[in-house]
Parts: C-alpha cells; sequence; structure tokens
C-alpha cells in the first residue's frame, strides 16, 4: 500500500506497524534473472536512458519478492555525464571516468551541473514508475552523496583507499569544497526533482564515507552532506553508509529521517549511536544471502531481536545485494523477515 498507510513509510516515521518493512539495495540488478534477460538487449546506460525499460527493471523485484518498496531503476553517477569527464560503465569493471577531476585546476573548469538537461529520463521513469506501481508500495529515489560521487570523479572509478581524493581533500581544501558545493547543489536539485516527479521518499548513498575519520567527515563532508538534506524538501530522507561505526553520531549531526547501518555493527548498538529518536535501516550482511535459507532464518532473527519490535526500524541488508546471489534465497528473507516480525 502506498501514501501514508504503507508499513514502509509509518517506519520511517517511527509509527507502529503489523510487520517490519522490508527492501533491498539493489534489489533491481544482476541476481534477477528478468533484470538478466534487459541487459542481454540494453546496455546499462541504455537501460537507465529509457523510462519504459527503467520503470519496468524498477517494478521487477516488488513483483517477483514482494518487498514493501520499490526504488528508482538509475545511478548516482548519472548526474556527473553532463560534465564532459567521459563516464562509461564498462564490462565487468564498473563505473570508469576517463578525464578524472584531480586537481584545483580541474575543478575550477567544471560548470555547474544542469539538472533538468542532465537527466529528464530520471524524472520520466520516476513518473512512469509511480503509474505503474499504482499504489502497490512508496517509489524510494536516490543520490549519491557528494562524498561518495566526488570520490569517483575523482579517482575515475572505484577506489580501496581513496588517496587522489584525500590528496586533493588536504591540500587544496578550497577547491574540494569547491567541489563538494558544486555536487551538493546539483544533488539536491536531482533529489527534489524526483520528488516532484513522484518519489515518496529518497536515499542518499554515501557508501564510501567509512574511508573517512571522524575529524576529516566533520571537516569535508558534513558542512555538503547537510546542505543536501537541508535543501531536500516534501519526502523523508534515508542517509546511509558503509563502514560508518565511529561515524553514526556525524551522520545523524548531517541529517536524514532514517540512518542506515551496516553489518559492521550491531543493530542495537548502532541505533544507540545515532539515538533511538531517529529511524533507522539495515543491516543484514549481503553474503548471508549465498547462504542456506535456515541459516538466512537465523541471521534475519538476530537483526530482529536487536531492533526489539521498536517503532522505526526498516528491514534491509548492509548494502546492495551481491549478483551471486540465488534469487529463491531473497524471496525467502522477505518472507522471513514479515514472517518473524508479524505482531
Ligand atoms: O536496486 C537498486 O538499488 C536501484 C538501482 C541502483 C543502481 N545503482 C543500479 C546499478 C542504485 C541505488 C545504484 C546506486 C549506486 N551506483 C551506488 C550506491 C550504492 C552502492 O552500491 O553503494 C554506487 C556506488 C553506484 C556506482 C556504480 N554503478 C557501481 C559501483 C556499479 C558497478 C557495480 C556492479 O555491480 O557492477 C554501477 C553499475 C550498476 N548500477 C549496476 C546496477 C544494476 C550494474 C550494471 C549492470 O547491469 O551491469
Amino acid at each position: 500500500m502506498s501514501g501514508s498507510e504503507s508499513v514502509f513509510l509509518k517506519a520511517v516515521r517511527r509509527e507502529p506497524t503489523p510487520c517490519t518493512p522490508i527492501w533491498l539495495m539493489r534489489q533491481a540488478g544482476r541476481y534477477l534473472p528478468e533484470y538478466r534477460a534487459m541487459r542481454a538487449r540494453h546496455s546499462f546506460l541504455e537501460l537507465c536512458r529509457n523510462p519504459d525499460a527503467a520503470a519496468e527493471v524498477t517494478l521487477q523485484p516488488v513483483e517477483r519478492l514482494g518487498v514493501d518498496a520499490a526504488i528508482l531503476f538509475a545511478d548516482i553517477l548519472l548526474l556527473l555525464e553532463p560534465l564532459g569527464v567521459g563516464l562509461e560503465f564498462a564490462k565487468g569493471e564498473g563505473p570508469v571516468i576517463h578525464r578524472p577531476v584531480r586537481t584545483a585546476a580541474d575543478v575550477a573548469r567544471l560548470a555547474p551541473i544542469d539538472v533538468d538537461a542532465a537527466v529528464p529520463f530520471v524524472f520520466e521513469t520516476v513518473r512512469r514508475a509511480r503509474r505503474a506501481l499504482a499504489g502497490r508500495v512508496p517509489l524510494i529515489g536516490f543520490a549519491g552523496a557528494p562524498f561518495t560521487v566526488a570520490s569517483y570523479l575523482v579517482e575515475g572509478g572505484a577506489s580501496r583507499e581513496f588517496l587522489h581524493t584525500k590528496r586533493l581533500m588536504y591540500d587544496e581544501p578550497e577547491a574540494w569544497h569547491r567541489l563538494m558545493d558544486l555536487l551538493a547543489d546539483a544533488t539536491a536539485r536531482y533529489l527534489n526533482g524526483q520528488i516532484a516527479a513522484g518519489a515518496e521518499a529518497v536515499q542518499l548513498f554515501d557508501s564510501w564515507v567509512g574511508a573517512l575519520g571522524p575529524d576529516d567527515y566533520r571537516a569535508y563532508v558534513l558542512p555538503h552532506s547537510r546542505a543536501v538534506m537541508k535543501a531536500v524538501t516534501g519526502a523523508p530522507v534515508i542517509h546511509f553508509g558503509t563502514g560508518t561505526a565511529a561515524l553514526l553520531p556525524l551522520m545523524r549531526e548531517a541529517g536524514g529521517e532514517v540512518i542506515g547501518l551496516d553489518w559492521r555493527v550491531d543493530l542495537d548498538a548502532g541505533w544507540r549511536a545515532v539515538g533511538l529518536d531517529v529511524a533507522v535501516q539495515g543491516n543484514l550482511d549481503p553474503a548471508v544471502l549465498l547462504a542456506s535459507p535456515a541459516i538466512i532464518r537465523e541471521r534475519a532473527r538476530a537483526v530482529l531481536e536487536r531492533a526489539a519490535g521498536r517503532p522505526g526500524h526498516v528491514f534491509n541488508l548492509g548494502h546492495g545485494v551481491h549478483q551471486a546471489t540465488p534469487v529463491e534465497h531473497v524471496k525467502a528473507l522477505v518472507d522471513i523477515v514479515h514472517e518473524l516480525s508479524a505482531r
């Protein structure tokens, strides 16, 4: 059920629900046979740019799994295309940026992002997905947080150590803050555009922010993430990161109606760290979905026990579904969470 009656939106508002809602990051992806069938005919970027196809992929996990929310099918890096940095989703490698932004001079050359011109197809996908959902479950929009998007832009792709990113941050802080301002501004417009098109909640993915210690988070990231969340209006924000055990109180300070927790922190300890007066989302290790349904049940139960039936828990993984995951295991998890949390 969509609108204010949905279990997902009630949990986001910390209202009591008949059971704990569940959706999964990367619920639309390569572990799903029907997604792989679409990908056999279209490249990833073609899928994102085609609102009919992207809306269809958005609905695939809702139909197959019975999750309590849909998440827009798109990508956090689409917003970077108009910067002319040579974004490509290379086969088997993930995203590549052919002309990374590494220095103050590179940052100075960037023009502000005209969001409406850059990603009209994303807003159209939101409208079509919302129409196709017809009120069954709410639609979540999303964007990358400024730090995580900047890390791709500066590194030129995925990274383990974020050395170029940290070098820019430490050595050329003015350029860093200019870059983060530019991204924060575009991100807020991108999220508000999705909300205007029909997204009922939005998630801000700061997936790699756990690479930073608390002092660096406070100085180089928090003001920019906060600016995004202050500018977003009309829908609740889920503020997500991984490896964030030491950053959780600062992430709460930056904002969000819901704070995402990964599996490296126990859910109850993470919830206390952000404060019991805010909702949380998480936090099963995605690797558990490779194990047998009996183990999945045991581990889902452990997460629910740590949530202790307190209103304001949205069940999710601590990060996205891995592509090697058997689809029956994902379906089993959704059913298990609904069954064990029924009250
Ligand atoms: O189901 C959903 O969660 C919605 C769709 C979604 C995608 N990307 C589709 C996608 C979402 C929410 C994202 C966000 C995203 N994109 C993040 C933040 C979430 C996270 O995982 O931390 C990040 C870091 C990106 C950047 C990105 N895009 C990476 C690292 C990759 C490669 C990952 C991989 O599995 O190869 C992508 C490509 C991508 N985005 C795919 C999908 C389904 C795989 C593309 C394919 O079909 O080949």
